[in-house]
C-alpha cells in the first residue's frame, strides 16, 4: 500500500511567481521523500483562517512569505530565539505539541555567502541597507557571524536607529540615514530594501563599497537587479542576487521539517539555468 504525501505549502500574496514549490519537489526527489509542496494565495486578513484550515486538513508545515510573516509570527505557540527576534516568521511546523514558528532567511543568506561563495562575514563592516521586515529577519544570523560592525542605514533614519536597540546586545550596530554613509566603507553591502521593485536603488556616496568588497541584493529576478548592476559598477568582487538566499532558506525548511538535508548546489544551478545572465 503506499502512503499518502505529507502536505506543505507556501501562503503569500502574491504567490504566482513563487519558486518554493519547484525547489522542494527538486529537493523532494532528491532526498527520496514523500511530500507535496504547493503555493496558496490567500487574502490579506486571511491568514490565521488558511493556516488552521491547512493545518486541520492534515497540512505539515507552512512557508509564509510577503505579507504574511508577521501574521505568522502571531500564529506561532513557540518561535525559535531567531523568529522571536525577528518578529517574523517564515517557516511553521505543525506537531502533536503547537505550532513552532522558525525564520530561516537569515541562516540561508549566511549559508549562501559562506558556503556557496567561500565569503567572509567575521570581522567585516557590514552595511545593511532598509530597516523594513526583510532587513529584521537576517539580523540576528548575521551579527552571530561577528561582523567587525554593522551599520543599518535607511531611508527614514528613526527606523533604523529604532531597528537597532532590537539587536544591539548583540555586537557593534548603528543606524542611520543614507547622507550620513558620505565618507565611510563597508566589505559587503546587503540590500533589503523594496527600492528594486521599481527597478531603483537607494541614494548611495560614492566610494562606500571597499575595494575588493561585496554587494548581496536579497531580491533576484530573470535579470540582475538594479542593485546587482551597482554593484558591478562599483568594481564589486562578487555582486550576487538573493537566488541563492531562496534555495539556501528552502533547505532549512526542509530540513526543520523532515530531518534531512538535501543538496543544494544541483537546485541553485537548475534555477540559475533557466535565468538571462
Ligand atoms: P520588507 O518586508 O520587504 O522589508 P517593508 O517592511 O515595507 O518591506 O520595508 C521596505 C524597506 O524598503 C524599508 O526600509 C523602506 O524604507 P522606509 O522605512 O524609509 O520606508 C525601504 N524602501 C522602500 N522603497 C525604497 C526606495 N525607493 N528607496 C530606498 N528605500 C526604500
Amino acid at each position: 500500500m503506499t502512503t499518502q504525501p505529507d502536505q506543505y505549502a507556501v501562503m503569500g500574496n502574491p504567490i504566482e511567481h513563487s519558486q518554493s514549490p519547484r525547489i522542494h519537489a527538486l529537493f523532494a526527489a532528491q532526498t527520496g521523500q514523500n511530500l507535496e509542496y504547493r503555493a496558496i494565495r490567500v487574502e490579506p486578513g486571511g491568514f490565521a483562517a488558511a493556516a488552521r484550515a491547512f493545518r486541520e486538513a492534515g497540512g505539515k508545515g507552512l512557508n509564509v512569505t510577503v505579507p504574511f510573516k508577521q501574521d505568522a509570527w502571531v500564529f506561532a505557540d513557540v518561535l525559535s530565539a531567531r523568529a522571536e527576534r525577528a518578529g517574523a516568521v517564515n517557516t511553521l511546523s505543525f506537531g502533536p505539541d503547537g505550532v513552532h514558528g522558525d525564520n530561516t532567511d537569515g541562516p540561508g543568506l549566511v549559508r549562501d555567502l559562506k558556503i556557496n561563495h567561500d565569503g567572509q562575514l567575521a570581522g567585516q563592516r557590514i552595511l545593511l541597507l532598509g530597516a523594513g521586515g526583510a532587513a529584521r529577519g537576517i539580523l540576528q544570523p548575521l551579527l552571530l557571524e561577528k561582523p567587525v560592525q554593522l551599520v543599518i542605514a535607511n531611508r527614514t533614519a528613526s527606523k533604523a536607529r529604532d531597528l537597532t536597540l532590537r539587536f544591539s546586545d548583540l555586537g557593534l550596530i548603528s543606524g542611520c540615514g543614507f547622507a550620513e554613509l558620505a565618507g565611510r566603507q563597508f566589505d559587503l553591502i546587503i540590500n533589503a530594501t523594496a527600492a528594486g521593485l521599481s527597478d531603483t536603488i537607494p541614494p548611495l556616496p560614492e566610494g562606500v563599497l571597499a575595494a575588493d568588497g561585496w554587494c548581496y541584493d536579497l531580491m533576484y529576478g530573470r535579470e540582475p537587479t538594479a542593485f546587482v548592476l551597482w554593484g558591478r559598477e562599483q568594481g564589486a568582487a562578487q555582486a550576487l542576487d538573493g537566488l541563492g538566499m531562496l534555495v539556501e532558506q528552502a533547505a532549512e525548511s526542509f530540513h526543520r521539517w523532515r530531518g534531512v538535508w538535501p543538496e543544494t548546489r544541483p537546485v541553485i544551478e537548475t534555477l540559475q539555468s533557466g535565468r538571462g545572465f
